[in-house]
Formats: C-alpha cells, structure tokens, sequence
C-alpha cells in the first residue's frame, strides 16, 4: 500500500470516528427528563459513549481494512504473513490508554452514583412492591395502600421496593431510575419529580408468561391534586379528577364506578392472563372473562378475592395471585366487580 493512501485511510478512520461519536451523543436515546437526577444519569451515558464509540469505530475499521488488504487472491495465494515479535511500545499504550479511560469513567459514575443515591430533606415515602404481574403501593406515613402511584410534583420520594414471589425489576424510564424488586430484600431508589404528566412504570425483570403486561403508570400531579387525592384515601386518580370537574361524585352512579373499575383492572395487571375485548386485554393464561357479566356480584367478588375456590375448567389452581381481597381497597374491588359485569357481557 502506497504511503499516501495509508495516510488518507487514516484520515477517513479518524473523521469516522468523530462523526460516527459525535452522532452518538446527539442522538435522542431516552424519553423525557422528569428529574434533576435523570441529567446526571445522561451526562454518565454521554461521557461512556465518548470513551467507547471512537474505539469501536477504529477496531472496525482495522478489521476491515485487513480483511481487504490481506485477502487470498487466487486459488494457490498461500502466502504467509511476515513473522512479528510483538511490539512492547504498542503494548503499553493499548494498555495504558483503555486503563485510564475505565479508571475515569468508573469514578465519574460512582460521583453520580453517590450523589443521586443521597437522602433528601422531607423525603416522601413509598413502599413498592412487585408481584406477578402488578406493583402495589403503600405510603406508610400517610396509612395508604393503592395500586396507583400518584406523586405530587417537586417533592423529593423515596421508594423502598421489594417483591412477593419471583425477581422484578421497577424501571421508570422517564427517571432513568431502575432497581431489581427481589422477596426478602429491601432497596431503594430516590428522585424527585419537576415535571407534571403521566410516565410509564415497567418491569424489567422476565418475572414469567404475564412479564410484558407489568407496566403501570407513575402520576405526577400539583399539590392540590395529590392533597384531594390523599384524602379520598388513595385509588384510583380518576375518581378525583372526576370530583374536580363539579361535585358529580354521587350523582354518575353505576358508570363512575365502572370507569374506575376499568382502570383497577388495567392497573393489577388482570388483562395479561385473561380475554376482555373492552379493556384490550387478550390473555391467555386464565379463562376468558366474556361471559362473566352474567354471574351476580357476589360470585365474581369471590372468584377475585379467593380464585382457588372454583377453578374453571382447563385451569389449574395456584396460578391467580391469592391475595387480591388484601392489595385492592373495598372501594377498588367494588368498582372492579361492576366494570365486569358491564364489560365482561
Ligand atoms: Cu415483573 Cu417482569
């Protein structure tokens, strides 16, 4: 290879690398930030994309350059290589260079690490617990227990998760913020919230057949709001915003409650083991719920709060979580059992 197409080569390699970097860190990868916490977390991810992109695009390039320029080129090309000895120089440097940079990055990240991980003044706090396949709940100083997690905006929240059953992992993407929820061990994750809106809370741990359907919503809301809502006792933040639109609460009756109870169900994840075409659920680890509408209250209560009592047929017991008559309020259920008399039809 002639001397000045080795220099151009060069030239190529390290432009590509720039760009190719550069497009890295400007790329949109993560949705909206919802915390203070979450721009140090990307500040991390930008900085670890700095030090690794610009090796990956080098190594695939010297790769590629010698699949070409060393290739066999004809059938009887059985040339040798000429024989090398190392080179301690280039030894020293690959593994200085490579050294310096993880060295960097690891106490960077552990500086963010501390600092997010850090107790807050008036911290608010929330017990999370994961099962499959929903997270419930509890905010023990305010003696509420609720399968949806509503916030107010600009206080800072503690949330002490674990699990009932297998490994779960509570992942709010719009946080950054991601920690397995493991039975017998409390951890905890701490942010808080600047932004007003409704993001996804997921699992991120294959916890089993309904995995994809454990994703609930986290509520970021105004002070007042959460206030109202603290006061009714938790629930489901329907019920209040339905209040705050003109003091309807006992006059919509049977359709409020079948609206809240749409959103119990969806909540406790029930659509990922059963069929209910009104609320999009189309699982098929339980039986169906079309036709339950025609059973009388009581019956469907029961076959929620004690499902082994009487197993459809094809269906084994011990599959449906058992203590639904304790993670879903009175209220809750109440509302759960109209929806599907209406919508399980
Ligand atoms: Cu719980 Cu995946």
């Amino acid at each position: 290879m002639k001397k000045s197409h080795r220099i151009l080569g060069i030239v190529v390699v390290v432009a590509a690398a720039v760009l190719v970097t550069w497009g890295s860190v400007e790329f949109d990868w993560f949705p909206d930030l919802i915390s203070p916490v979450d721009g140090k977390i990307d500040s991390v991810y930008k900085w670890l994309l700095i030090g690794s992109v610009p090796f990956f695009v080098i190594i695939v390039a010297a790769i590629a350059f010698m699949l070409i320029e060393f290739r066999a080129t004809g059938e009887d090309d059985d040339r040798d290589g000429a024989p090398l000895h190392g080179s301690t120089l280039l030894e020293i440097i690959w593994t200085t260079i490579p050294t310096l940079i993880v060295i960097g990055l690891g106490i960077y990240a552990w500086m963010v690490l501390t600092d997010i991980e850090a107790k807050q003044p008036n911290e608010l706090k929330i017990d999370v617990v994961g099962q499959q396949f929903a997270w419930s709940f509890a905010y023990p100083e305010e003696k509420i227990k609720t399968n949806e997690l509503v916030v107010p905006v600009g206080r800072a929240l503690q949330f002490n998760i674990t699990s009932v059953d297998v490994v779960h992992s509570f992942f709010v993407p719009n946080a950054r913020l991601k920690r397995d929820a493991t039975p017998g061990i409390v951890k905890h994750i701490r942010f808080r919230p600047t932004k007003l809106g409704d993001y996804p809370i997921v699992c991120t741990e294959l916890c089993g057949i309904g995995h994809a359907t454990m994703r609930q919503t986290l509520h970021v809301v105004p002070k007042a709001t959460y206030a109202k809502w603290l006061k009714a006792g938790g629930g489901t933040l329907a019920k209040i915003k339905d209040q705050a639109g003109g003091g309807k609460a006992t006059g919509g009756g049977e359709a409020d409650a079948a609206a809240a109870g749409k959103s119990v169900f969806n909540t406790n994840g029930c659509g990922g083991c059963h069929v209910l075409p009104d609320a999009g659920a189309a699982g098929k680890i339980g039986p169906t719920l079309v036709g339950i509408g025609k059973l009388k209250p009581a019956q469907i209560e029961e076959m929620i709060v004690d499902p082994d009592a009487d197993v459809a047929k094809g269906y084994s017991k011990g599959v449906m979580p058992p203590n639904f008559g304790e993670s879903i309020s009175k209220e809750d259920l109440a509302a759960l059992v109209a929806y599907l008399q209406q919508a399980g039809k």
